[in-house]
């Protein structure tokens, strides 16, 4: 067998990650640990709650979470539970009225998680007791970030700032650094994948499958047309020089504002690590984040974005549609071979494999990555 430590060689020498870290139940609780909940890792998106009041409950790698939209307009999250007993406090996404009240003794939190209400806490009609201070009982926020739409948490509360781990990337894209407007339920959709998540991350980062995978799409960008993104810290992906809309018929979709000649023509994909696919185009952009369920089940959750709010209006509903079913197809393509390397994986002399050294760095990038996290 060979180790982990073989994946930090340079690629031209490096395996891939062991099997184990794909078909071994076991080393999910590392890589929970270490992957997700030590770095910022995508939970959803931002317009699922879409308005102050909005609650979304969500199981997180096994942590109960609630993404809240304050009457500021601002995302906070917390963890999912009551401060008194511990009951789960919200168990269905909505729009509240009034505060975050516990189904259990109705004690009550606002929306930036302040406890305001304790009834009958110090006996009938006391709702109060010197010892429940509610100062100190607000409910335990959990640090996140929100860009691109994209609600990221760091669970440990222990990574570097978001805007300093991301710098690079908001960098390069700080062109599209302006409002986007989710298309909404015509432009999501979520696939489910028996595979193991990270390899979901792995074939997003290079284009050498074009041909034989999405033989459609590479009719039109072919697999020389594309180039290589490799981010110093925590991202990867591909490029396309021949990006040209066409979804049939002479509509188009408005182009994102004040863009640079270079985005008339490329496009790029990147997978922001640990579980994020972004892309963006000059007219329309996308988030994927992958959630894992286990080792052996994920889910890849598809949110297409536009650049104005007449493009996400009614209008565009059917231009939308055609441009989702596009993508749909295109991931769909992927969904055999995510599976078929998860399924190769329980081989018990497959050694990592090996890495083309001209097609595959940004792939690579992701494996080191993840072995220097879960080395750490
Ligand atoms: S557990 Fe929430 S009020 Fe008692
Ligand atoms: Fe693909």
């Amino acid at each position: 067998m060979f180790a982990i430590e073989d994946t930090l060689k340079p690629i031209e020498e490096a395996r891939g990650l062991p099997s184990q870290l794909y078909i071994n139940e076991s080393m999910t609780e590392t890589e929970r640990q270490r992957v997700f909940f030590d770095n910022w890792s995508a939970l959803t998106n931002g317009y699922r709650v879409a308005e102050p009041g909005s609650v979304l409950p969500i199981d997180f790698l096994g942590v109960p979470l609630l993404v809240v939209r304050n009457q500021q307009g601002e995302i906070n999250v917390f963890q999912n539970v009551c401060r008194h007993r511990g009951m789960k406090l919200v168990d269905k996404p909505g729009k509240l009225k009034g505060p975050i009240t516990c189904p259990y003794h109705a004690w009550a939190y606002d929306l930036n998680g302040k406890l305001k209400a304790t009834p009958h806490v110090g006996g009938p009609d006391i709702h109060h007791h010197d010892e429940i201070d509610p100062s100190r009982m607000g409910l335990i926020e959990v640090r996140s970030h929100c860009w691109r739409d994209v609600v990221f948490i760091n669970i440990n509360g222990n990574a570097e700032a978001f805007e300093t781990v991301n710098a690079e990337l908001m960098e390069r894209w700080k062109e599209f650094e302006q409002p986007i407007y989710a298309g909404g339920e015509d432009s999501r959709f979520s696939l489910e994948l028996k595979s193991n998540w990270k390899l979901a991350i792995d074939n997003f980062c290079e284009s050498y499958h074009l041909p034989f995978v999405h033989p459609e799409l590479n009719t039109y960008s072919k697999i020389e047309d594309h180039y290589h993104i490799m981010g110093e810290s925590g991202f990867a992906g591909q490029g396309t020089m021949v990006y040209n809309p066409s979804l049939g018929g002479d509509r188009v979709f408005p182009d994102f504002a004040g863009l640079s000649s270079h985005w008339d023509k490329a496009a790029e994909y990147i997978a922001v690590f640990p579980n994020l696919l972004l892309g963006v185009h000059r007219d329309h952009a996308f988030s994927i984040i992958i959630e894992p369920r286990g080792h052996d089940r994920l889910y890849e959750h598809v949110e297409l974005y536009y650049a104005s709010a007449e493009a996400a209006d009614k209008d565009f509903a059917e231009l939308r549609a055609s441009n989702a079913a596009l993508w749909k197809v295109v991931f769909k393509e992927d969904i055999g071979v995510v599976e078929g390397m998860f399924e190769g994986r329980f081989a018990p002399d497959y050694d990592g494999g090996k890495f083309s050294p001209v097609m595959e760095p940004p792939t690579w990038r992701f494996h080191h990555w993840i072995a220097q996290h879960m080395l750490k």
